[in-house]
């Protein structure tokens, strides 16, 4: 209730302003969220910061024994009296200790701090007030048990007292003291500047207060949400206190400036002190609007509880893995929320990167550290080379990603198609992971070329239109066509290979029912030669491993081509152990003579049994 009123007495229009910015919640809803869940501003409570907290001071009376010292007091009827008393630290009830600024203040019975009395005008006394976190700070007041200082400083840290920047100074003499203009302006360009006042040197003399309104005269104060230099500006650590000159006009009220003997030094020695009743601080626990309370933590630490997945004593940064959007203040508008970053259940651990969110127009600016089962990218959304997309299994499944499994020998590389998961190929192979020869090509005993193209005219045309229609192979075998060969024979196709643009088969002549004389045809293997054109087009169809009847006229004499050459006379069967019979019936009829003439049909036929017939 004293905070407030003294609010009010400090601020004014300016502390209406700078309060108007934190709105009244019911005490048992989250104030960091609203009734939807959505994450909102929140503050800590406004307290007096300094209350139950460490001070330390340079320098306190009767530390080293007891001492004198003499106060004014008012008395009953007003009027100012002296009064005398002992300090000495070794004795409760005498002791003055700095301890004595942020107890309990009682405005009835003040418990004061003493300096030590000294008459060296020139020494300067310290008090150092630690808030154990940043807190931000609306003002810093002092009540005063006997004289104030004449001049004295104000500082803060930012820092636990690393560093000290001065918040305010209070003088009769501001430019010969700290070389300041007294009661300057602060405007737009200076709002971190500390201003040396001598306003404070007109009150009244005894048992006043001094306080310093951090944001008093600061034009940014109205605006505050949205000035970070004045955020600053509040934000401390540490409150330092330097008293470097005591008022003077004490001595002239005591008619002492006139004296000066040895006896009388002591007398204006006890009156030469400092003292303090209480150091109040008022602000909030800094918690960057992401939190609404302080406390404790296991290690003794005061720390804010902070909310919107920040972390940090005063919430200033994001709480581990969320990175997605950088860190921010938390506004009227805009609570500033971390957001965690997106890794599809495959990384615990993410930075932000500014420039990847300045591209997606401000949205996501998250990277995956340590992608895991198998995949990569900024949000662990693909496979890592080497892997492919297992389209069956959503992208956080712990088995997205399936090894390529590429061949060692047929592919190119290890690193697959993230979609289909085929293998670079070799040329001449095939399959997902290489490990076939394709079409055309055969197998060769080099890694480098594992699969090797077959000869041209091995490879059957795949165009059907470059073939004419094979010869029609006859139904019917019979007498006739027996006698008008120069020979006939059973033989097995048992090797292909190429030899000057012809296909060059290798056949074992099995039987030999009928071979006229020049005929160069004997058992055992022969060679049976198809032009490279006949082999493209299956006409005639042979394959290896088959046996057939092979009857031809004029197709052995060819010098560069010993063995049969395939015209368009010749025919090949496909061999039925059934003809046997028959055809030794052929050899014996065409041994007697019994030859059909030329337009006579021959009688029993054989068939062959294969449908369709195989073109010849
Ligand atoms: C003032 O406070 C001190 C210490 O708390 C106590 O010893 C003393 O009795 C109090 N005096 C009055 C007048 O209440
Ligand atoms: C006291 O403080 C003032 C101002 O900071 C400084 O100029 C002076 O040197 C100090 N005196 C001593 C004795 O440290
Ligand atoms: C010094 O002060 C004492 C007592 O206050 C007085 O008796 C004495 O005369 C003074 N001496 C001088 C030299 O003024
Ligand atoms: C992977 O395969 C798909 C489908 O065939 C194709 O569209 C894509 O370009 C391939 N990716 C690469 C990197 O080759
Ligand atoms: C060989 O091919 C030619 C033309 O493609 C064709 O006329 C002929 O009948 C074929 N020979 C055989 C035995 O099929
Ligand atoms: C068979 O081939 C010979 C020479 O290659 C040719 O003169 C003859 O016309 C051909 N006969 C048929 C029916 O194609």
């Amino acid at each position: 209730m004293r905070i407030l009123l003294l609010l009010c007495w400090l601020f004014g229009p300016i502390g209406a302003a700078y309060f108007s910015q934190f709105s009244l919640k019911t005490p048992d809803q989250d104030p960091c969220y609203d009734s939807n869940g959505r994450a909102v501003r929140c503050v800590s409570d406004f307290i007096n910061a300094a209350f139950g907290k460490p001070v330390i001071a340079s320098n306190t009376c009767g530390l080293n024994g007891p001492s004198r010292y003499c106060t004014l007091k008012e008395d009953v009827k007003g009027r100012l009296v002296e009064e005398c008393g002992m300090c000495d630290a070794s004795k409760e009830a005498l002791s003055h200790p700095a301890s004595l600024l942020t107890d309990l203040n009682n405005p009835n019975n003040l418990t004061c701090w003493l300096s030590e009395p000294s008459v060296d005008d020139s020494r300067n006394v310290t008090l150092t007030l630690s808030l154990g976190k940043k807190f931000e700070l609306t003002y810093v007041s002092m009540q005063f048990c006997n004289r104030r200082p004449d001049s004295m400083a104000l500082y803060k840290s930012m820092d636990f007292g690393k560093t000290w920047i001065p918040f305010q100074f209070y003088s009769s003499q501001c430019r010969k003291m700290y070389g300041k203009a007294s009661n300057a302006e602060i405007g737009k360009h200076n709002e971190q500047e500390a201003l040396c006042t001598d306003a404070h040197s007109v009150s009244p003399a005894v048992g006043n207060r001094v306080a310093f309104a951090t944001l008093e005269g600061r034009p940014s104060s109205f605006d505050f949400e949205h000035s970070p230099v004045l955020q600053d500006w509040i934000t401390a650590t540490d409150i330092r206190v330097v008293f470097n000159r005591l008022s003077p006009d004490q001595t002239e009220l005591y008619g002492l400036s006139d004296g000066g003997n040895d006896t009388d030094l002591d007398a204006i020695k006890e009156r030469y002190f400092y003292s303090m009743a209480e150091v109040a601080v008022g602000g909030r626990c800094k918690c960057n609007g992401h939190g609404s309370r302080c406390n404790f933590d296991k290690m003794g630490k005061y720390m804010c509880d902070c909310k919107h997945n920040t972390a940090g004593q005063d919430c200033e940064k994001c709480k581990p893995f969320h990175f997605d959007r950088p860190w921010g203040r938390a506004t009227a508008d805009n609570a500033h929320e971390c957001v965690p970053c997106n890794c599809n259940l495959h990384a615990r651990r993410c930075r932000f990167n500014m420039e990847l969110y300045k591209l997606s127009g401000y949205k996501s600016g998250g990277v995956c550290i340590n992608c895991r089962h198998n995949t990569a990218g900024r949000n662990c959304h693909y496979c890592k080379d080497g892997y492919y997309r297992d389209p069956t299994k959503p992208i956080t499944h712990r088995k997205a990603c399936k090894s390529c499994g590429c061949h060692p020998v047929g592919s190119m590389g290890r690193h697959c198609n993230q979609t289909t998961g085929q293998c670079p190929c070799k040329p001449g192979v095939t399959g997902l992971t290489c490990n076939r020869c394709a079409k055309g090509y055969q197998q060769s005993r080099s890694p480098i070329a594992p699969c090797v193209r077959m000869p041209v005219s091995l490879t059957p045309s795949r165009d059907k239109n470059e073939c004419p229609k094979c010869r029609v192979v006859p139904k019917r075998m019979n007498q006739r066509k027996f006698c008008r060969r120069d020979y006939a024979i059973q033989a097995q196709v048992i090797g292909r290979e190429l030899v000057d643009g012809w296909v060059k088969y290798r056949i074992a002549v099995m039987t030999i029912f009928k071979r006229e004389a020049g005929v160069r045809i004997r058992r055992g293997e022969q060679s049976l030669w198809v032009p490279s054109r006949n082999f493209s087009c299956k006409c005639p169809r042979v394959r290896l491993g088959k046996s057939y009847l092979i009857l031809g006229r004029d197709d052995t004499t060819d010098a560069n081509r010993p063995g049969i050459v395939v015209n368009n006379r010749t025919l090949m069967l496909d061999w039925s152990a059934e003809w046997m019979p028959r055809l030794r019936r052929f050899v014996r009829r065409q041994r007697k003579g019994q030859c059909p003439s030329e337009k006579k049909k021959g009688a029993n036929p054989i068939k062959n049994k294969k449908k369709p017939m195989s073109p010849v």
